[in-house]
């Protein structure tokens, strides 16, 4: 009986792709092979597409006998699963795939996920960090090359890109994220959109692209006091102008799903928020995907106070616009239920699903449900050169120069003694970052080995002190108060006996990401008195930070000659830095976040509102300030150095008048005064000065990377329409309003040229 089902249904199946293949590949041909399947389907088989489960069990081994792997894999084969995550190889995928495939009644593939947040196998530099680069081709070029590898390690879906804008330095999950700036953060979350997925919707049928994936829907970056999982209480205008536009422009990149967050959005849990999901997501913005929730953030929402129990929290959930369950199990025991009961439409559980199999019709898997499974294509492509060629020249251009004092840096190529010192020197891990879970442990390049390359010096390590004590893994909390100092001896040697001394500090990479807040964001440990130390016996030093989110370090900006921000920056870290280092890479990086002079400065950012009293007119205390620190940021938004120099004209413009929907344009010249050549990203920002609502002091409204050689010039003409000069109220519609702006342009948010015009 069950085969005469098969046969029949496989009939069916294969006469709709037939009719598919006649009109090739329009969303109407999926959308009628996706209602034929669907009438085929079981309540229970419906409700099985919208259950996700983690990996649970060793695929090549036996099958699971008992406890919950075996219940997941019982519910496997009986095609209520829809999705798995973190299964990964082709070997493994092609085993489960297996299941789904040929036991399950209708053989509906799975579409397998996971976190390709900064590479698969061959790690880039963490989003934050390509972000510093501003150079969204070669963000494009790293999120293709993590689609190849990981698709050609069986998966077809990546959780990525996360576009939650952030501002607080505390929340250990800015490493993953494009900063502080929604238009910076649109253009990063455009560019890695369509890495991942191809230009176009026919490029995510190849075999080599990914489903990608915009998270977390929405507000997750504006936890309170940057602690993780807390609540998010924020206004419309911070919530239309500021969260929202990332997720929007992914949206018109076509990404093909969302993921909800795990927080409350003004009380409500974002995955049983229907303003977010329904109306919005899809409603306003017409978005035929499908949203997947974060991790059992439907059953959190008991714990949120928004559920009295699992079957509450998924009638709010499925009702909001929530589409697949990813590990609250909740799904797949109450969907069926609560439509039998009358408590949830059948309708809403057809929506769903459509929108699943839809993005499984477009990624090729009914045509061949192992289509990412080639043993022979995983093995050529998963770490090969060509992947660290291109996550090379990423972690090059995500390098920012924050000091160079008397041009300490480039470093001479010989003839120099050189002292290397700090754990994170020659640590061949913490540079992989946070989210790296395909990738091998200890398969960084370290500082030490990049530098090692460069012969003409004498190099001389000493470590000075441990980071971290306790066990340093994707789960574990770490432990950070390592206070043994007795490695400084050997440290303070070296360095008297060098004429130059670098020194590598920072946050290891796993004292960033999810979990991983701060309530400082100093050196941890005893990195700051080894510092000193240091510079006691040599003050020519030279700093490479690395760290995942933006560190407070008023003594060394005061007193350390030069610094380099090399947060965590993959696989070929050390060659990268070391590249910098020897001035074979000319430094162009700025920086996608506003680092504060201390803790107590954030959240700070540069696209603020003015207060009522923003300066100190009458030399009293009554004006917005801290007492105790200068009120400007250590380094701002856009801040980068570079071993040339950049002059900037004055902005010009050909008119100071404009109407409305007239395209208005804006020029400056910029000239490269350095003796060498380098790469400068100009930026333009905007202040409407005064409107309906009060606007930001500054809006970044858009830059351009160019390189000049050693005493050449370039003009630059940026164009400003409707999309660049208005903003949305509180309703969330959106107005251009006419009156005066300032138009700044330069080298930083700070560092700018003003001009001025009138829209009428
Ligand atoms: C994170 C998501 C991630 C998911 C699956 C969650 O804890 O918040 O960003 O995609 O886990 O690993």
């Amino acid at each position: 009986m069950k085969n005469t089902i098969g046969i029949f249904v496989l009939c069916s199946i294969s006469l709709v792709q037939g009719q598919h293949k006649k009109s090739m590949n329009t969303n109407a041909t999926i959308d009628q092979k996706v209602e034929a399947l669907l009438q085929q389907m079981t309540l229970e088989e419906k409700v099985g597409q919208m259950n996700q489960y983690n990996g649970f069990w060793e695929v090549t081994g036996p099958a699971p006998q008992s406890g919950d792997a075996q219940r997941k894999y019982e519910h496997l084969k009986k095609g209520w699963v829809g999705s798995m995550l973190t299964v990964r190889g082709t070997k493994e995928v092609r085993a489960v795939q297996k299941i789904a495939v040929e036991e399950t009644r209708l053989g509906i593939p799975l579409i397998i996920g996971f976190d390709v947040i900064h590479g698969y196998k061959t790690i880039s530099p963490i989003p934050l960090a390509e972000a510093a680069s501003w150079d969204m081709e070669a963000i494009k070029r790293s999120a293709q090359m993590a689609a190849d590898e990981a698709s050609a390690s069986g998966i077809n879906w990546t959780f990525g890109p996360n576009v939650d804008i952030a501002r607080d330095a505390r929340w250990g999950r800015v490493m993953e994220g494009a900063g502080e700036d929604p238009f910076l953060g649109s253009c990063v979350a455009t560019a890695r959109v369509k890495g991942f997925q191809g230009e176009t919707k026919a490029d995510l049928a190849k075999a080599n692209t990914l489903a990608a994936c915009a998270k977390h829907f929405a507000g997750y970056g504006f936890v309170e006091a940057g602690k993780e999982y807390n609540t998010v209480d924020m206004g419309n205008a911070t919530l239309f102008n500021t969260v929202l536009p990332p997720f929007e422009a992914a949206q018109k990149a076509g990404v093909r799903t969302f993921m909800n967050a795990f927080n409350i959005l003004n009380g409500v849990p974002a995955t049983g928020s229907t303003f977010l999901q329904r109306s919005l997501l899809k409603g306003k913005w017409g978005f035929d995907g499908f949203v997947v929730t974060d991790w059992a953030s439907i059953r959190e929402m008991m714990n949120h106070g928004f559920a009295q129990d699992g079957a509450e929290a998924s009638q709010k959930a499925v009702t909001a616009g929530a589409d697949m369950d990813m590990e609250s199990h909740l799904y797949v025991k109450e969907l069926v239920g609560l439509v039998n009961n009358g408590k949830v439409k059948e309708s809403l559980i057809d929506d769903a699903v459509r929108r699943i199999l839809r993005v499984k019709f477009e990624l090729g898997l009914f045509d061949d449900p192992y289509r990412y499974c080639d043993p022979k294509r995983e093995k050529q492509t998963v770490g090969s050169a060509a992947q660290k060629a291109i996550a090379l020249d990423m972690a090059k251009k995500s390098i920012v120069l924050l000091k160079n004092e008397n041009q300490l840096l480039p470093l001479p190529q010989s003839g120099k003694k050189i002292a290397l010192i700090g754990a994170l020197a020659a640590d061949d891990n913490s540079p992989l970052g946070s989210w790296r879970i395909a990738a091998d442990d200890h398969t960084a390049v370290s500082v030490v080995t990049g530098m090692q390359r460069y012969k003409g010096n004498t190099l001389v390590y000493a470590k000075g002190a441990d980071l971290t004590v306790g066990k340093t893994t994707f789960i574990d909390e770490l432990v950070f108060n390592t206070t043994d100092t007795s490695g400084f001896v050997e440290a303070i040697q070296v360095a008297q006996n060098s004429d130059i001394v670098v020194m590598v500090l920072g946050e290891h990479g796993f004292q960033t990401g999810e979990g991983r807040s701060r309530t400082q964001l100093d050196l941890p440990g005893v990195q700051q008195a080894l510092l000193e130390a240091v510079y006691a016996v040599n003050p020519n030093i030279v700093l490479v930070l690395q760290n995942g989110r933006p560190l407070a370090l008023p003594w060394a900006a005061e007193h350390i000659p030069a610094i380099v921000e090399a947060w965590h920056l993959g696989t070929t870290s050390g060659d990268a830095i070391a590249s910098v280092l020897y001035g074979e890479y000319n430094p162009s990086g700025k920086l996608p976040m506003t680092f504060p002079r201390n803790v107590g400065q954030c959240p700070i950012y540069y696209n603020y509102h003015n207060t009522g009293r923003p300066a100190n007119t009458d030399n009293n205390v009554f004006w917005s300030h801290y007492s105790d620190v200068d009120k400007s940021p250590q380094w701002p938004f856009g801040f980068g150095l570079s071993y040339t120099q950049f002059t900037y004209s004055k902005p010009l413009m050909k008119k100071n008048v404009y109407s409305k929907g007239e395209s208005i344009e804006v020029e400056v010249t910029v000239t490269n005064t350095g003796s060498r050549a380098g790469v400068e990203i100009v930026q333009l920002y905007l202040q409407d000065i005064a409107a309906s609502l009060s606007r930001p002091v500054k809006e970044l409204k858009g830059f351009e990377r160019i390189e000049l050689q050693s005493g050449a010039s370039k003009t630059v003409t940026f164009t400003l329409n409707d999309s660049s000069l208005g903003f949305y109220d509180n309703e969330g519609t959106y107005h251009v309003e006419p009156g005066f702006f300032n138009v700044f342009i330069g080298t930083n948010s700070q560092e700018v040229k003003a001009v001025q015009f009138e829209l009428r």
